[in-house]
């Protein structure tokens, strides 16, 4: 099973990019597809169109947009729960120890990763930013 995280800006301008990949594969995901991306506006409304309601939208948009992210599909048994529970809470505050959000968030917007929530935003995700070439 498949699912899709990004390396959110706040990680690839702190340097934690390497450390959170590195954490990921020793939690036994598989890379299946990786890119790097500064996001324009348009590709940030888009890809969070389901909050486009939420106050938090807009702030969220120019984070999404402020520097680069490392886009990547990965793969494991049960991948969609286990990366959430190793990613930990929206806000790193109330995440648990150990969680990915705990040691390298900072509040419940710059939280330095996302990953898909269910099997269908995980489809709408991979294909959001990936074709079938680029996925190994
Ligand atoms: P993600 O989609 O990024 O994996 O995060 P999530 O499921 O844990 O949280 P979600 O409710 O989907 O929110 C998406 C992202 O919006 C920012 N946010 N800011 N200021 C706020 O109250 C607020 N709430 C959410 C965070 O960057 C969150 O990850
Ligand atoms: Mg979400």
């Amino acid at each position: 099973m498949k699912t899709f995280t990004i390396l959110k800006p706040d990680t690839v301008k702190a340097g934690n990019a390497g450390a959170i990949i590195s954490r990921l594969e020793k939690e036994g995901f598989r890379i299946r597809a990786m890119k790097m991306l500064h996001l324009t506006e348009t590709q940030a409304q888009g890809f969070y169109y389901v909050h486009k309601e939420r106050p938090f939208f807009p702030s969220l948009v120019k984070f999404m947009t402020e520097g680069p992210v490392v886009l990547m599909v990965l793969e494991a048994d049960n991948a969609i729960d286990k990366l959430r529970k190793v990613m930990g809470a929206t806000d790193p505050g109330k995440a648990d120890a150990g969680t990915i959000r705990k040691q390298f968030g900072t509040n419940i917007e710059r939280n330095a990763i996302h990953g898909s929530d269910g099997p269908e935003t995980a489809a709408f995700e991979i294909g959001y930013f990936f074709n079938q070439l680029e996925i190994v």
